[in-house]
């Protein structure tokens, strides 16, 4: 795609959100429904669902050639990055909005040829769009910002999965104490935005693709390392343990993970 298209897409996409992200937080409050999955703490509303219909839905219309991998089921079964590749995570944090109505977002990325393009993480609450890719920078709502300071490991606060901190699986707790504090924020869509704003100097944790994909645009995009928990690079249609840090601290977490 060339920069004028990109534009258009990018105009398309934040009339999405804006319109998915109004419709949600006027019904927050009414009664949902909400029914687990692979488990008791694995839950789907009917907004994550009809949020994604919706989404979905738009892009299609659109774009009806493409390819879409999404949570709850409207996507497609996609096999490989060729063309344009649409990821969608309607609510990125379910747990948080069904408990709390806070700390979650919409999150879109968009890759071309397996090639970073746009992407967007929506805190949907205080309505902060993060947005951008590689060839029209990055943005919060309508502000340029700029890439975050290239931080140490000890300078900063790590965003880490619980369960994964709990158990110190792939040395997260050993990660954590060498660096400022833990966080966990519940969704990996926010955590990413942290980081990206230099107010974390990393984060950790297995996902998704549909959890990853529109963060790895953005924290490249800000100059920041995504790769695997083993410094390889991002399988864009498996589940894997992310790890999204500073250049300067990448070294730092894969020593502690090594000693
Ligand atoms: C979850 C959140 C959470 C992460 C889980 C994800 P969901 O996404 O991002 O922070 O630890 O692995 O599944 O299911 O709420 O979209
Ligand atoms: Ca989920
Ligand atoms: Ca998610
Ligand atoms: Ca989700």
């Amino acid at each position: 795609m060339d920069l004028l298209e990109i534009k258009a897409v990018n105009t398309d996409v934040q009339r999405w959100l804006a319109t998915a992200a109004t419709n949600l937080r006027q019904h927050l409050h009414t009664h949902f429904q909400v029914q687990t999955k692979s488990g008791r703490n694995d839950l789907v509303t009917n907004f994550d669902k009809e949020t994604e219909h919706y989404l979905v839905d738009q892009i299609r219309h659109s774009f009806p050639n493409d390819q879409i991998v999404s949570e709850e089921g409207f996507g497609d079964a996609v096999q490989n990055m060729q063309g344009r590749v649409w990821f969608v995570d309607p609510i990125d944090g379910t747990l948080n909005f069904v408990k709390q109505r806070n700390d979650f977002a919409m999150m879109i990325g968009l890759y071309e040829d397996g090639r970073n393009v746009l992407g967007y993480i929506l805190d949907v609450m205080p309505n902060k769009l993060l947005w951008g890719g590689p060839s029209i920078g990055l943005h919060l709502n309508e502000e340029a910002i700029t890439a975050p300071e290239n931080a140490s490991l000890a300078a900063g606060l790590f965003g880490v999965n619980g369960p994964m901190f709990a158990l110190n699986r792939e040395r997260v707790r050993d990660i954590v104490f060498a660096s400022s504090g833990a966080r966990i924020l519940g969704s990996a869509g926010l955590e990413f935005q942290h980081v990206v704003l230099g107010r974390q100097v990393g984060y950790i944790s297995r996902l998704m693709p549909w959890d990853f994909a529109a963060g790895k645009i953005l924290a490249e995009t800000a100059g920041l390392s995504v790769t695997t928990i083993d410094g390889d690079p991002i399988n864009m249609l498996k589940s894997q343990v992310v790890l999204v840090t500073t250049h300067r601290a990448l070294p730092e977490v894969q020593k502690i993970r090594q000693s």
